[in-house]
């Protein structure tokens, strides 16, 4: 993202219709004893911020590559020891940072090239605790142009500011690969026209498989 993308981006974050929703759904996937939680392309920790109120115990680490967004999460958790920044460009591999009971991530990971967000899901997968999850709130690919530009007329934005480095992509693909890292429960559990959680949990035991009786 451009300095000007994460500027614009910081000035209408609470602005995106029903985003409060999915977010609240995520909120509540993510358990309250939850130790660790990391945070993939976390801006200015808007999420962390939000999964601290009700897990006092947290710590969280917040990874992102920017460093205008690391600076903003600096101020917002200063003096906060609960809160870890780590700069890192998840176009590399996960920097050994330990395990966690939740990994999340909101509007980051559709700025990879597409092979690099499957192989990321393969990572997450091997960072988290047995039972962990993974609940990724994502700017998806529309099904068709029509509905793209539904989207932007609905957050109010014309076509032209849209990031050109977004590398949008269909849910479909996205739950197919969180089930071939390992992932069970995998589902997408809110969408609104581009804005879509897809979550999915680590089997407790690794090897059980995924469940797929109802
Ligand atoms: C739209 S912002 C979302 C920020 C925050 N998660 C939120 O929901 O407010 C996208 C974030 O992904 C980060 N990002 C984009 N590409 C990245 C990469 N290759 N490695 C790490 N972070 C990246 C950006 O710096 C930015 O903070």
């Amino acid at each position: 993202m451009s300095a000007e993308h994460v500027a614009r981006y910081l000035e209408l974050a609470d602005e995106y219709p029903r985003r409060a929703e999915g977010e609240s759904v995520l909120l509540d996937h993510v358990p309250r004893d939850a130790r660790r939680i990391l945070d993939l392309g976390a801006g200015d920790g808007r999420l962390l911020a939000m999964l601290r109120i009700d897990r006092p115990q947290m710590h969280g680490v917040a990874l992102d590559l920017s460093e205008l967004m690391l600076e903003a999460a600096r101020e917002r958790f200063a003096g906060d020891e609960r809160i870890e920044l780590v700069r890192h460009d998840l176009a590399e591999p996960l920097p050994a940072i330990g395990r966690f009971d939740a990994v999340v991530s909101s509007m980051a990971i559709h700025h990879l090239e597409h092979e690099r967000k499957r192989s990321l899901y393969g990572e997450i997968f091997d960072v988290l605790e047995p039972g962990g999850v993974f609940a990724n709130f994502e700017h998806v690919a529309s099904p068709t142009h029509r509905l793209h530009l539904a989207f932007y007329a609905a957050i109010g934005e014309p076509l032209e500011h849209e990031d050109p480095s977004d590398r949008l992509l269909d849910v479909e693909s996205q739950l197919a690969w969180l089930r071939e890292a390992g992932f069970d429960d995998v589902d997408c559990y809110w969408k609104w026209l581009e804005m879509a959680l897809l979550i999915g949990v680590k089997p407790a035991q690794v090897g059980q498989g995924p469940t797929s009786e109802p």
